[in-house]
């Protein structure tokens, strides 16, 4: 595959770690940080990260449009497949603590993305400043840790939320294989405050962008 990125990193700090480690099930060594790769598209000047999702014996990777202002996570699963995925009911606990605010219905085959009585919360496109509301679901991700100098070791965050959407959502995201996108808001669902929360630390994050593109 070519490469016409530069590779930066989103780090999540483990710097201050607040101790309820007894009812903690991951425990960051001291010194770690989590990690996210960020590239630079080069046409576009946008940026994207990477993450696996789904099932941890075959994952699904996922390229997606970084958005500060943003506070959700959400791809196109229209061919996700996992068993460990859940979807989330109108109403339910997770769906208020997601700001869930409609309930959606699908009448086609059911899969990740269509059922009915779901939770829908809105994910937002701001290349093509289209708005909708998805479906609310969760699944396992994989995210790695770094000590400044290499990757260190992978963790399976359970029950990761996100919205499972439609792929007519995805259209105009930069890069060939972008399908999504991660929000870095200040809120329940965003990805730094789920990685902070699964970890127990404190809700605080560098990002390190390329200036440029670089072609190599
Ligand atoms: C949703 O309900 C409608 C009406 O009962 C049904 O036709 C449809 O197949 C259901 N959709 C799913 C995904 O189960």
């Amino acid at each position: 595959m070519t490469s016409s990125q530069t590779l930066t990193t989103l780090v999540i700090f483990s710097l201050l770690t607040i101790s309820y480690a007894a009812t903690d099930p991951f425990k960051l060594p001291t010194h770690t940080s989590i990690h996210f790769p960020i590239r630079k598209h080069q046409t576009t000047l946008q940026y994207y990260t990477t993450f696996a999702a789904g099932n941890p014996q075959s994952p699904t990777t996922v390229d997606a449009l970084i958005d500060l202002g943003a506070q959700p996570v959400w791809f196109d699963c229209t061919s996700y497949i996992s068993p460990s995925y859940k979807r989330a009911s109108c109403g339910s606990n997770r769906c208020k603590k997601a700001l869930g605010s409609v309930c959606l219905g699908c009448n086609s085959t059911p899969r990740p993305g269509c059922s009915n009585n779901t939770c829908g919360v809105y994910a937002y496109n701001p290349i093509r400043e289209y708005l909708t509301a998805q479906e609310l679901g969760e699944d396992t991700i994989r995210i790695t840790s770094t000590d400044g100098h290499s990757i260190q070791l992978n963790y399976n965050i359970p029950k990761f939320q996100f919205s499972c959407a439609d792929s007519g959502i995805v259209e105009g995201l930069p890069g060939d294989h972008t399908k999504g996108l991660v929000g870095l808001a200040r809120t329940h669902v965003s990805l730094p405050s789920q990685i902070s929360s699964a970890f127990n630390l404190a809700k605080k994050f560098a990002l390190c962008i390329p200036s440029s593109s670089i072609t190599d």
